[in-house]
This record gives C-alpha cells, structure tokens and sequence, in this order.
C-alpha cells in the first residue's frame, strides 16, 4: 500500500487537483483484488485515467488559480476582507498603503512575501531598502490578517496570497475596481535588499526608465501607466517631491507653491502630501486629470504626461474612468503572476515575518 497524499505532495501536486488523484488511485486499488477479466479491464481502463490525471495535474503545476484554496479554506476571502474592513476604516490611507506594499513584493523576485521578511542574521531583508525604508507602511496589518487566517486554516494559506486578496480589498474599499485574485502562491525563504534597490522604479524616473523597469517584469507601458493610477490614493513624502515643486519646469506653478509651503527647501523630509490633491482618499480616475493639469507629485507621474507616448492614453483614463477601470484590474491581475512560486517551492510561513 502507497500514501496517495504523500505520493501527490512528492509529484508537486496542488491540494485541489490532488483530491482527483486520490479518488483515482483509491477506485483503482480496490479493484485490483477483483480476478474477472471485466474487473481487469477496469482496473487497466482506471490506471490509465490515473495516469492522465497525474499528467493534468503536472501541467497545471506552476499556474495560478482563483479556486486554489476552495477545499483547504473556503471562508479565506471573508477573513481578509473583513480585516481589511476593520483596517481601512480606521484609516483610509491603510488601503493604499496594502497595495504599494503589494507592488513592492510582486517587482522584488515576484510575489513571494519577500518583503515581509524581517533581516536575520543569513540575509539582508528588503524592508530597509531604500525605497521600502520609513515609506512602506502595513506590516503589521498582514500580521493580523495572517494570524486570523492561521485560526481558521492552519498552515495553509500563504502570506503572498494574503498580501494580493488584501491589495485588492483595500482597492476596493476606496472605492475602486474589483478582480478576481489568482491564488496558489507560496513564500520566499529568502529576501534581497539588493533586488529591492536596484529593481524598483524611483520617484525621479524618466518615462524611459519606467518602461524599461516594467518591462523587465513582463509589464507593458500600458500597463504601467494604468498600474501608475494607484497614485490615485496615498501619500508620498517631502522628500519624494522636493525637487519636483522646487525645479521641474512642467509642474502648475500655483501646485508648486502650495506644494513647497509644506515641503521646505531643506528639512521636513518626511512631510506628508497627496498624491492626488483632488481626492486623496478615492480610488478614481483623477490622478489622470491632474497629469494633463500638471498637477503630478512625484517627477515620474508627470513623465507620463510630459509630450510622450503616454499622453493619449493619459487624457483617455482622465476622461473615461471605466477605461481605466478595466486596465488597472487587468495589469494588477497581470502584476500579481510575477514570477509565483508554486508546487513544492517556497513555503506556508507561518509568521510572515520569519521563514519557518
Ligand atoms: C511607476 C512607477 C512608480 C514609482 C516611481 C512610484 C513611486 C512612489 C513613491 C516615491 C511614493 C511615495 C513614497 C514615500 O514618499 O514614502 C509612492 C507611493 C505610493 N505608490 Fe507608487 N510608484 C510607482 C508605481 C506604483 C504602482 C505600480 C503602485 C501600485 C499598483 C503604486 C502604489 C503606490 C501607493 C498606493 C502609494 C501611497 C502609499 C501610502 O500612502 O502609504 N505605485 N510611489
């Protein structure tokens, strides 16, 4: 006698799929004791289709599904979103602060919880990379979700998907667009400082920098712009800004001004300001709006609408917001399959903060 369980986990077999190996495996065994030539014919026929249904379940290795955790944890999307509930809430800012930290894990190695890893004493952790360090902000929130998860569903659920069913929920929260989140990711081991440094874009990008560093990820300049609507909601730093609202020749100059009254030439780095004056806590298509105005925060929002090839597109998302809508759930759908790992690669941390 074989474990089929064992037998499914040892072939990379995801909890879904394996329930069909089993029943297979189980029909066939039980009728291999059976002498008749009709029971033999079975049996052959039942191993055949074993055989096949190990082949499906290989070739689907590797892929995402929204059904992942079906069986394993049926009231998954329930728990995050009512933690996301509680969380914005009690401020709004939470919900975009969840999806830049989502943004930040997909660009780093793919969507791997590698950001959540607190530094040890083996590896450099990516929190205190220069563009995570004293900005990215929600840690503590995929904690909470986590341990509610762990409650209900043990060792089952990894931090990576919470972090891409949280991103979406508080998106939705302020009142954005909705998608179905693939699932079946599983959680580095590991973490890169170095990676964070070199592979997320900066807020003085040039639209050729923003293309080229989407495009190392498998993202389009589409895609980017849409993704770059995010900055819909949100805060950025003086320091972020600073030489935008003091020597950009393309800004607003009444937004400049108003801008630089909170933001002093030197000091007050980590004042605070909208990304999108208009409606700061809204999940919509403004930030498009204050592009063609002039009205972009960080440096790298107005290259898109700076006589480039963005700028069609720009006044098209600033004048259709179902338009943008359905290209920022699309490219974050596409953004959340960045290199996931899946199978028997990673893990289930249990703490998202440290590998098991
Ligand atoms: C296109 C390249 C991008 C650049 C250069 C960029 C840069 C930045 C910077 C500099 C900040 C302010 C950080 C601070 O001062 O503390 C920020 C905030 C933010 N970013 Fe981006 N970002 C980009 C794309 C994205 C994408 C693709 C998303 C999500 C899909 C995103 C979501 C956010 C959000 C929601 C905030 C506000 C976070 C908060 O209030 O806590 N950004 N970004």
């Amino acid at each position: 006698m074989f474990d089929t369980t064992e037998l499914a986990a040892s072939i990379n077999i995801r909890p879904c799929h394996s329930s069909l190996l089993i029943s297979a495996f189980s029909s066939s065994s039980s009728s291999s004791s059976s002498s008749s030539s009709s029971m033999a014919a079975f049996s052959e026929r039942t191993l055949v289709l074993s055989c096949l249904a190990l082949l499906a379940c290989v070739a689907v290795d590797g892929q995402l599904s929204p059904a992942f955790y079906n069986s394993t944890c049926p009231n998954l999307q329930s728990i995050v979103r009512t933690a996301m509930t509680r969380a914005v809430s009690k401020e709004r800012r939470m919900g975009a602060s969840i999806l830049r930290l989502f943004f930040h894990d997909c660009f780093v190695n793919g969507c791997d919880a590698s950001i959540l890893l607190d530094d040890t004493s083996t590896f450099v952790g990516e929190k205190n990379a220069g563009p995570n360090a004293n900005s990215v902000r929600g840690y503590d929130v995929i904690d909470a979700i986590k341990s509610n998860v762990e409650k209900t569903c043990n060792a089952t659920v990894s931090c990576a998907d919470i972090l891409a069913l949280a991103a979406r929920d508080g998106v939705v929260l302020l009142g954005g667009p909705t998608w179905t989140v693939q699932l079946g990711r599983r959680d580095a081991t590991t973490a890169s400082q170095s990676a964070a440094n070199s592979n997320l874009p900066g807020p003085g990008s040039s639209l050729a920098q923003l293309i080229s560093a989407f495009s190392a990820k498998g993202l389009s300049a589409r895609d980017m712009t849409a993704l770059s609507g995010a900055h819909t909601v949100g805060q950025a730093r003086c320091i972020s800004f600073r030489s935008r609202v003091y020597s950009d020749a393309n800004v607003n100059a009444t937004f400049a001004s108003l801008r630089r009254q909170s933001c002093p030439a030197s000091g007050g780095d980590g004042n605070l300001a909208a990304l999108d004056a208009q409606t700061a806590a809204a999940f919509d298509n403004k930030y498009y709006q204050n592009l063609v105005a002039k009205q972009g925060l960080l440096h790298s929002d107005q290259e898109l609408f700076n006589n480039g090839s963005q700028d069609s597109l720009v006044r098209q998302y600033g004048s259709n917001a179902s338009a943008f809508s359905g290209d920022f759930a699309a490219a974050m759908v596409k953004m959340g399959s960045i290199s996931p790992l899946t199978g028997s690669r990673g893990q289930i941390r249990l703490n998202c903060r440290k590998v098991n």
